[in-house]
């Protein structure tokens, strides 16, 4: 057998060698190769359709892989650096949980930054494992969390040496970055498992003047969205594991909540992404910062707007920054970032990846053009001559330290009344609430409701933030404990 490189795609070439079998379906899925459902095979092509197919023996199975799916999951680790990689098909949701609940049981603790996104907060419901927050430092002027000063870190530590993990953004939606080396040694002195959340991060691993990755720093355990910067299809990621990890124990843990029937969609595409960021990440992302930077220069120059970049480090809670990120302060214009980011949607047919209280981030990546880069600029420019007023109203923070009163699986599954949102204050919610992205709860079970947090809720919805996490869809009343 000749020896793999990073040129093959095994999951891929299987599918091809699949198609050419021709081998008469009596199996799932029911639309038998497309033939059962014609419209949904005109939408998406014949192609698609044809590889849409379940595991069997000559595509392996990524319960249990032996064959393709486990080749092509050593050269994702290779690629990244890894001493492990496993495919995930539930985007990094599911890796996040994944390796929250390898490194937690019910009742450990796990150190983390409160600005994590929902799906960690989740994987403490699933687990009952406790949080311990480090609050964020929080720029003032931007009004945003930051990355956790190690002396924060250190002092989670010093007070909860009986902690089994501590959990980091590598980076924050943003782009900041905490000094994850300095934290990995911290924790591994202290016998403490690292995780990473780099949904955000996948870049990383191709380009010489991007943060440190997860790996590269020693980290144990990394979720990395390739759907997001890595080019790969919607709800597939990595799950990138060194040394000291037990592979075979976190595939069982995956396979705790990971369906038994994956996509070889996803499979296929994540094996194609991970072959062309492996041959050509290097230069795609050179072009995606060239980018970034250009329209960080033109934005600046429009005036009120501030496109911040490195300029930020400090070195401590912005460690680093990730210059591919197009991050916007907008609320020198008088508009808050949700409202530019409705008016490039509604005005200018521009879709943003996110926009918050005072920011929005647009997302660039090796498929933008120029003359896309500079519709976004001149769409900018113009929104702040048409729309641009004096920010006296503005709220101006994203992030409130929270009070935590219960653990957030005990919390959850409480005896709970649905109450109004204006009085709710000092109750104790059994619920999330947060703005959809980025995913970060405003409110996560557990946690206390004060009168500052009703507000900042209803100006997010009020300015138009797309409000999720509650059971009253309208987020009009809030469940707390009995
Ligand atoms: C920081 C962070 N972690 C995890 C996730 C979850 O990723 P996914 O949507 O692929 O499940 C997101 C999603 O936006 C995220 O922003």
């Amino acid at each position: 057998m000749t020896e793999l490189t990073q040129v093959n795609a095994p999951i891929y070439e299987a599918l091809r060698r699949f198609r050419r079998m021709r081998v008469v379906p009596f199996d799932v899925p029911g639309h038998k190769r497309g033939r059962g459902n014609m419209e949904l095979t005109e939408f998406l092509g014949e192609d698609c359709m044809n590889v849409d197919v379940n595991s069997m023996k000559p595509l392996d199975n990524l319960c249990h892989p032996v064959s393709v799916i486990k080749d092509a999951e050593m050269l994702a680790a290779q690629a990244f650096g890894a001493a492990n990689a496993f495919f995930m098909v539930g985007g990094t949701t599911s890796a996040v949980q994944s390796m929250i609940m390898y490194a937690c049981k019910e009742g450990d603790k796990i150190i983390m930054p409160r600005n994590v996104h929902r799906s960690a907060i989740n994987a403490l419901i699933l687990t009952g494992a406790v949080p311990v927050y480090v609050n964020p430092d929080v720029n003032k002027q931007l009004g945003i969390a930051l990355g956790m000063s190690v002396a924060q870190v250190e002092q989670a530590i010093r007070e909860n040496p009986d902690a089994k993990a501590i959990m980091v953004n590598n980076p924050t939606y943003y782009g900041i970055c905490s000094d994850l080396r300095r934290i990995t040694e911290l924790a591994h002195a202290h016998g403490m498992l690292v995780l990473v959340d780099e949904a955000h991060g996948t870049h990383f691993y191709f380009g010489d003047n991007f943060p440190v990755t997860a790996m590269a720093a020693g980290a144990d355990i990394a979720s990395v969205s390739m759907h997001k910067s890595g080019g790969s299809l919607t709800q597939s990621s990595f799950l990138l594991m060194g040394e000291r990890v037990n592979a075979d124990y976190m595939r069982q843990v995956i396979n705790l909540t990971q369906t038994t029937s994956a996509s070889y969609l996803l499979l296929s595409s994540l094996d194609i992404s991970r072959k062309r960021l492996a041959l050509s990440g290097r230069e795609i992302f050179a072009k995606t910062v060239e980018m970034a930077e250009y329209a960080r220069s033109e934005i600046n120059d429009i005036g009120g707007y501030y496109a911040y970049s490195r300029e930020l480090i400090n070195g401590d809670s912005i460690y680093d920054f990730d210059v591919s990120k197009l991050s916007v302060f907008t609320l020198p214009v008088g508009l808050a970032g949700i409202e530019v980011y409705d008016l490039l949607r509604d005005e200018y047919d521009i879709q943003i990846e996110f926009g918050d209280i005072g920011n929005i981030l647009a997302y660039i990546s090796v498929g933008d053009r120029k003359r896309d880069i500079e519709r976004l600029i001149s769409a900018l420019s113009e929104i702040k001559r048409r729309f641009g007023r004096t920010g006296a109203d503005m709220l101006s923070h994203e992030y409130i330290a929270p009070v935590v009163t219960e653990a957030p699986r005990k919390a959850f599954y409480a005896d709970k009344v649905s109450v109004p949102l204006d009085e709710s204050a000092g109750k104790v919610c059994t619920e999330f609430v947060m703005c959809y992205p980025p995913g970060i709860p405003i409110l996560a079970p557990g946690e206390l409701i004060t009168q500052e947090i009703i507000e900042y809720i209803k100006y997010a919805k009020e300015k138009g933030c797309q409000m999720t996490g509650t059971e009253d869809i309208n987020i009009e009343r809030l469940n707390v404990l009995k």
